[in-house]
């Protein structure tokens, strides 16, 4: 997920662009670019880190004047996050400049078709060669209009792009794919974004663009087509929030957005992961296939949210690959001495990369000779650097404290890690790890489903204010669902909230349950174990003793109704993925129930989003 600008108009594009950057750093910092026309050469600035450097590299060597200009904030996707893999890209003879989002999934035999046509590649982008294809078009004769309709042709993935041509200062073209582009209309001037916080100072009135759609803009106008040059028509809009909300795509807070972006963030997650034969990839898996097939046993290390992502894995790799796993807290990993070697895989999970208990457990893990694979979402950061292999997660930023989305980006890794052993060790034919593929990318829309229902959750929220304890139950991958809902209540809402197994209740737990106690219980999908019905029992004896019963349950599962005060439906899904869905009620239940007890849900209080310390 990165932040895209691009500007045409009166004013000193450089400014524009740079403040439209500054607004959209949430989107990524790990680099920063920028490229202005200037008489008919590009004039181009970029550098990894922070916003804050290339405005300071800019200050030192002062840019040309211009009046059009494109800009980037990086989450690095494809390469680490240096100058060179910073964008804008160039064309090979730096006509043309280039600033993306999203991946292009066949870059690498584009990329291997321009090598073999003599084309310099200097960055290790997707980017860099949908540079060179559009200046291929261009030095054909074509406009950049032209052009980018022909390159949108070849590409596969998704993407935004937005370019600029060093000897047509007159228009910014840009294209989008499943990715995000809005068009900010202006007065003698126009404006692209990746949203509307990226212009939200200069206009109000913007464009919404379809998919797979090219946009023109000029200082006088602005004209959108398909890819094959069909005319189109964008849907126009006012803005009417403020510009903090902008930033945050109109929610209240980050976390909101953050838990509402999640459909996209598990696609994205999801993209490019198959080769053209059907056969999973996993590019950043550095381990080689006789590596993996020696493994004997896999110990899955993480800390708080990150920890119940990996007691999903457990149950996920456990039933497709037949290795024995462990799922251990970071912090308790190395004071126990644990028996680790060769043929033991130690699976790192960690959003941020930076987590010191984490760190130090997979230091110590390879210092006992194991191999260490880390599922990350920050490219760049420590864990995924001193680790084995690296299965990146594509959340994009997470600002929000509270973790939403890099928990169900972080379970897709576990899934793809489970199925990609399976295909590696043969413990599952092609023909099912295909078949979960296919259930996999149907969940973005299910869990669009869920979070279609928000507003029947938010009202229950709202009714919990002044409860002072809720309780979460699950089975199966429902457990770490029901520890995760609870550590989310605890974070956000300050309240005792407590998830168990809900085979345990009896051994315990039940003795707090009195009148009116909330229970949140994620009831499992109906299927041939008795799983189900041994929830159903366990919410019975929870609500004859007084018990508020909140039932998560999927459609069509009416054996719930007695037992339920209240039902939340989930789509039909396998239950090794019903975390995916199951856990997005539980976000909407926390942030909402802090929202009005009047906290402040995105910077709750004692916690830090990256634990650097042990
Ligand atoms: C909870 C939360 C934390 C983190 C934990 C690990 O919402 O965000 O429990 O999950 O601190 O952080 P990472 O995944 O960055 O290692």
């Amino acid at each position: 997920m990165c932040g895209i600008v691009g500007y045409v108009g009166e004013q000193q594009a450089q400014s524009v662009v740079i403040e439209g950057l500054r607004r959209l750093e949430y989107r990524g910092y790990d680099s920063a670019g920028i490229a202005l026309v200037d008489g008919d050469a590009l004039a181009v600035d970029k550098r990894a880190g922070k916003l804050a450097n290339l405005e300071k590299a800019i200050v030192d060597a002062p840019l040309p004047p211009s009046t059009t200009g494109i800009g980037h904030t990086r989450w690095a996707t494809h390469g680490a996050p240096n100058d060179a893999n910073a964008h804008p890209h160039l064309g090979h003879a730096g006509r043309v400049g280039l600033v993306h989002n999203g991946i292009i999934e066949n870059f690498a035999d584009l990329r291997a078709r321009l090598e073999a046509d003599g084309h310099d590649l200097l960055s290790e982008t997707d980017t860099e060669v949908a540079a060179h294809l559009l200046e291929l078009q261009v030095a054909t004769g074509v406009d950049l209009t032209t052009a980018m309709q022909r390159v949108c042709q070849q590409l596969e993935g998704a993407f935004t792009l937005v370019a600029v041509d060093a000897l047509d200062p007159s228009r910014v073209v840009a294209a989008r794919r499943n990715s995000p582009l809005v068009v900010g209309l202006g007065e003698g001037e126009n404006f692209l974004g990746s949203d509307v916080a990226a212009f939200i100072e200069h206009t109000r009135e913007a464009l919404e663009l379809g998919q797979d759609q090219v946009v023109t803009i000029t200082r006088s106008g602005v004209s959108v087509t398909g890819f094959d040059g069909t005319p189109a028509e964008g849907k126009r809009y006012h803005v009417d929030w403020d510009l903090s909300a902008a930033e945050k795509d109109g929610h209240d807070w980050f976390m909101r957005k953050e838990i509402f972006e999640q459909p996209r963030a598990v696609a994205d997650s999801l993209l490019g992961r198959h080769t053209r034969g059907g056969q999973l990839q996993l590019d950043e898996m550095r381990l080689s296939d006789q590596e993996l097939r020696d493994i004997d046993k896999i110990i899955i290390i993480a800390a708080g949210t990150s920890f119940y992502a990996g007691m999903v894995a457990k149950y996920a790799i456990e039933h497709w690959c037949r290795v024995p796993v462990e799922v251990e807290l970071s912090s308790e990993f190395r004071y126990r001495d644990p028996i680790l070697d060769y043929s033991t895989l130690v699976v790192a999970i960690s959003q941020s990369g930076e987590t010191a208990d984490t760190l130090q457990a997979i230091r110590h893990a390879r210092l006992q000779r194991s191999k260490v694979l880390a599922i990350c979402n920050t490219n760049g950061s420590t864990i995924p650097r001193e680790s084995d292999a690296v299965i990146y997660t594509h959340a994009g930023p997470e600002i929000g404290v509270a973790s939403t989305k890099g928990f169900l980006t972080q379970l897709v890794a576990c899934y793809l890690l489970a199925l990609y052993l399976a295909q590696v060790k043969g413990t599952r034919y092609g023909d099912e790890i295909a078949l979960v593929m296919e259930q996999l990318e149907a969940m973005p829309a299910h869990i669009s489903s869920v979070l279609d229902a928000a507003p029947e959750i938010y009202d229950l929220a709202r009714e919990h204010v002044g409860t002072r304890s809720v309780l979460y139950l699950g089975r199966h991958a429902g457990y770490p669902v029901a520890l995760e809902g609870a550590l989310k209540l605890k974070e956000l809402a300050y309240l005792h909230a407590e998830g168990f197994a809900a085979g345990e209740l009896k051994h315990g737990p039940i003795a707090l349950v009195e009148e009116g106690l909330p229970v949140l219980c994620v009831v499992p999908p109906r299927g041939r174990d008795q799983l189900h019905d041994k929830m159903i029992s366990g919410i019975q004896e929870v609500r004859a003793r007084g018990a508020y019963t909140i039932c998560l349950a999927e459609e069509g599962d009416e054996a719930i109704t007695p037992y339920a005060d209240h039902v939340i439906r989930l789509p039909r899904v396998p239950v090794l993925l019903q975390p995916l869905v199951a856990v997005v009620p539980l976000q909407l239940f926390a942030c909402e129930l802090a929202t009005a007890m009047g906290h402040d849900v995105d910077q709750p209080r004692n916690l830090a989003k990256s634990v650097t310390v042990e």
